[in-house]
């Protein structure tokens, strides 16, 4: 067992996690489509007509159709958003809840009365939950990062691409600096890219600031950033492999906002053109990772370099022989704003990236305040790089890195331009166990 889905063991009882929030995606849409009092009218007008218009399996509108609830959490649903369903029907919590047991309406209600539901006779089986800890081999193959790419992640890059400028003379020494990474991703092309990036006020606005964000969805298209959509293919995700990665972070305390639907901007789009060029499809999935940097407080470099290394194990252990890059972007040092702005720091820059090769438990401790100062307001999105410099393995010894490629430049826009290609050793006897058996659970 992989990961701790102990809480399948509970008699009785549907755990709603990221595999049964997939399962059940669109049924629990569906329920909160009826949140519309036009929606209500029209599906109680017609409950068959108004399931046919949403993507459901036939299980699912029959579980609905044949009002059994206990269906309709087999096929994903939660009960939060099935009692959106349940009231537009005038239906109550208890007339729900006392559904799902063999009860009648009264005999549940009378229970209740009486002092509800006893724990005698509805507790996990002990031997079945000792025989699931005692099964916790590392799965026999499983992804590997091969991996980190760091690169700046500026509009203006995208912008020279689409429009063809990338001879010209302002552009051409940024371009030959990203020559090797393409021919490097071409001689070992992984299946998935953890892409880890900063939305700039694109999907994310006032109304909701999450810290960090993990794209557990199937697609994202290209954000319109008020230019027009830039003409790139839109992104595939890989919905398995980033569930994975959410259960152990955040098994792990990194409490992280999960999202199926974004838009993604230029922080995650540049470096895509930047990789792989001029194509019709990306050739590989993407998983996004957000981080904010735009409204403080935003995350330490110690907290990204720490979810560098979940993510590592994260990563390790999921059962798929995947070959996953983790990228890092944003920076180098830029400040977009006030009478400071076209702040460069050449020698911080460098600096930054000696101790990102050869020491980056030290260029974590360093405080947002140097950031800013040195690197300007908006080279705080460097803290970024550290989640991709904490995934490889070299950080617990258990590995080596390679530095293939590092590349400087002064200008691109506002910003210095800084790319650094590093490869992942691993040593993969030493690759970690996903997840030791909780205290006191026995
Ligand atoms: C610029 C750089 C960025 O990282 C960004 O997100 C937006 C603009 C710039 O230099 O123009
Ligand atoms: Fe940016």
């Amino acid at each position: 067992m992989a990961l701790d889905r102990t809480y399948r063991l509970v008699p009785g009882t549907t755990i709603f996690d990221a595999d049964q929030a997939a399962k059940g995606y669109h049924l629990n849409q569906f329920c909160m489509s009826l949140m519309k009092a036009e929606n209500r009218a029209r599906f109680l007008a017609d409950q068959r007509a108004y399931l046919d218009e949403w993507p459901l399996r036939e299980e699912q509108k029959q579980a609905l159709l044949d009002r059994d609830l206990n269906a309709a959490m087999r096929e994903g649903g939660n009960i939060y958003f099935l009692a959106k369903w349940g009231a537009a029907l005038g239906l109550s919590f208890q007339q729900m809840a006392g559904s799902m047991t063999g009860m009648t309406e009264q005999e549940y209600r009378d229970m209740m009365v009486g002092g509800g539901r006893s724990l005698e006779g509805n507790r996990i089986d002990h031997a079945v939950l000792d025989a699931a800890y005692a099964d916790q081999a590392p799965p026999a193959e499983h992804a590997v990062i091969t991996g980190a790419v760091f690169t700046s992640h500026v509009p203006a890059i995208g912008a020279a691409l689409d429009h063809g400028k990338t001879e010209e003379p302002y552009w051409k020494p940024v371009f030959a600096g990203y020559d090797y990474a393409k021919q490097w991703e071409k001689d070992d092309l992984p299946d998935v890219v953890f892409l880890v990036y900063n939305d700039h006020a694109t999907a994310f606005d006032s109304s909701i600031i999450p810290t960090f964000v993990l794209g557990t969805g199937a697609a994202y298209p290209t954000a319109d950033e008020g230019y027009g959509p830039r003409p790139v293919p839109g992104i595939e995700g890989d919905p398995g492999l980033a569930a994975h990665i959410a259960h152990s972070l955040i098994q792990d305390d990194f409490d992280l906002t999960l999202v199926n639907e974004m838009p993604v901007d230029h922080g995650l789009t540049v470096p895509l053109s930047l990789m792989f060029g001029d194509v019709a499809k990306w050739p590989v999935k993407v998983i996004p990772f957000h981080v904010n940097v735009v409204q403080y407080p935003v995350p330490s470099g110690a907290r990204c370099f720490k979810l560098g290394q979940a993510l590592r194990k994260a990563i390790e252990s999921y059962d798929r022989p995947l070959k996953v890059q983790v990228w890092g972007t944003g920076g180098m040092s830029h400040q977009l704003q006030g009478p400071r702005a076209g702040l460069i720091n050449r020698e911080w820059d460098n600096a930054f990236l000696d101790k990102l090769i050869e020491d980056p438990a030290g260029l974590a401790q360093v405080p947002h305040l140097e950031y800013v100062e040195q690197a300007g307001s908006e080279g705080i999105e460097l803290v970024m790089w550290l989640i991709a410099r904490g995934a490889m393995s070299d950080v617990d010894g258990s590995g080596q890195v390679e530095v293939k490629h590092r590349f400087y430049h002064v200008p691109a826009s506002n910003t210095a331009v800084g790319h650094l290609v590093l490869e992942n050793q691993p040593s993969l006897e030493n690759h970690p166990r996903a997840v030791e058996p909780a205290e006191g659970v026995s």
